[in-house]
């Protein structure tokens, strides 16, 4: 994958995070590079919160066109730009950076994944009740979305924490004026209830993410039905338990790497002005993966 004829005028891009050890990103983003020809490489950089300001100056220094920006500095990173795009401002969270000439703006490209997904289902979705389990990072990129561009009639907001989602039922109240939420403690049992009116339910948790694989936020199959969709965030399996259970019920099931390619296209599309061919990028990396 990796090519032997970079030069000096290769452009620069890459993630910045701790730890980045698990990332699929320098995959998807090269094979794309290389299948659209572009002279363009991208490469993870370890960063530790301590040093978040100086590497973004070195990033500046060596002219990269542009960079991703995971944990833990989604949120630490919005007080060093120079620009953050209304999408980003409001989530309160940036995953995608582009260097104009030393200025720095930042854009969340997390709604394009989640919006990508889920519109092939944007009729069924719009005036029905969505449940949201999480109330994260990720959650909050969800959360955006279905309020912009879906318009559920309610959103149940679940969370093992349940300040948390007390805490971002208020917080898009003040954003967004939406105030049709009902948040509720993750507790298994619970969700059946819950879950019952949902046409769509996200896993936006990392509950079920590799190594922890065979965890799930509820092993109740009569937690779905087949008139209900189900997407799970986590893409690392692509079929978690979650998965698997809804699918045995003949519910609509969505993985997280649809989201994953989705959020890297535009992130590639801020960057080279070119679009990404996520069908073929999303076909390798599922080869990819299970080597
Ligand atoms: N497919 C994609 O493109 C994509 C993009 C972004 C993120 N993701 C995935 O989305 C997931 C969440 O990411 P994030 O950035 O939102 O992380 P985060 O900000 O750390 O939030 C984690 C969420 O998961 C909950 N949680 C974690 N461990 C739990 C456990 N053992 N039991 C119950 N709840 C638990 C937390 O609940 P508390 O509030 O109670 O702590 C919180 O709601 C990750 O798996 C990430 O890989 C996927």
């Amino acid at each position: 994958m990796i090519k032997n004829s970079y030069h000096l005028n290769t452009k620069l891009t890459g993630l910045i995070g701790h730890p980045i050890k698990h990332t699929y990103s320098p995959f998807i983003h090269n094979i794309s590079f290389e299948l659209k020809k572009l002279d363009y490489i991208y490469l993870p950089f370890d960063i530790p919160i301590a040093s978040l300001k100086t590497a973004l100056k070195g990033m500046v220094a060596l002219g990269l066109k542009g960079f991703n920006v995971t944990i833990p500095h989604k949120e630490n990173i919005l007080q060093h730009l120079n620009n953050v795009s209304d999408e980003a401002s409001i989530i309160g969270a940036v995953n995608t950076v582009v260097n104009d000439l030393g200025k720095l703006t930042g854009y969340n490209t997390d709604v394009n994944g989640v919006y990508e997904t889920l519109l092939p289902y944007k009729d069924e979705i719009i005036n029905n009740e969505v449940s949201v389990v999480g109330a994260g990072g990720a959650a909050r990129a969800v959360i955006y979305t279905l309020i912009r561009f879906f318009k559920p009639s309610k959103i149940f907001l679940v969370n093992r924490t349940e300040q948390r989602a007390e805490a971002l039922k208020n917080y898009f109240y003040d954003k967004m004026k939406y105030d049709s939420f009902k948040t509720q403690e993750l507790f298994p049992p619970d969700l059946v209830d819950v879950f019952k009116n949902s046409k769509l339910i996200i896993n936006a948790t990392s509950i079920g993410m590799y190594p922890e694989s065979d965890d799930t936020i509820t092993t109740l199959s009569n937690s779905f039905g087949k008139d209900q969709i189900v997407f799970d965030l986590v893409y690392n399996p692509p079929k978690t338990q979650l998965l698997k259970i809804a699918a045995s019920q003949g519910a609509t099931i969505l993985d997280g790497l649809k989201m994953l390619v989705n959020q890297a296209a535009k992130s590639f599309e801020l960057w080279t002005g070119e679009e990404m061919p996520t069908d073929r990028v999303q076909k390798s990396l599922q080869l990819y993966i299970q080597d």
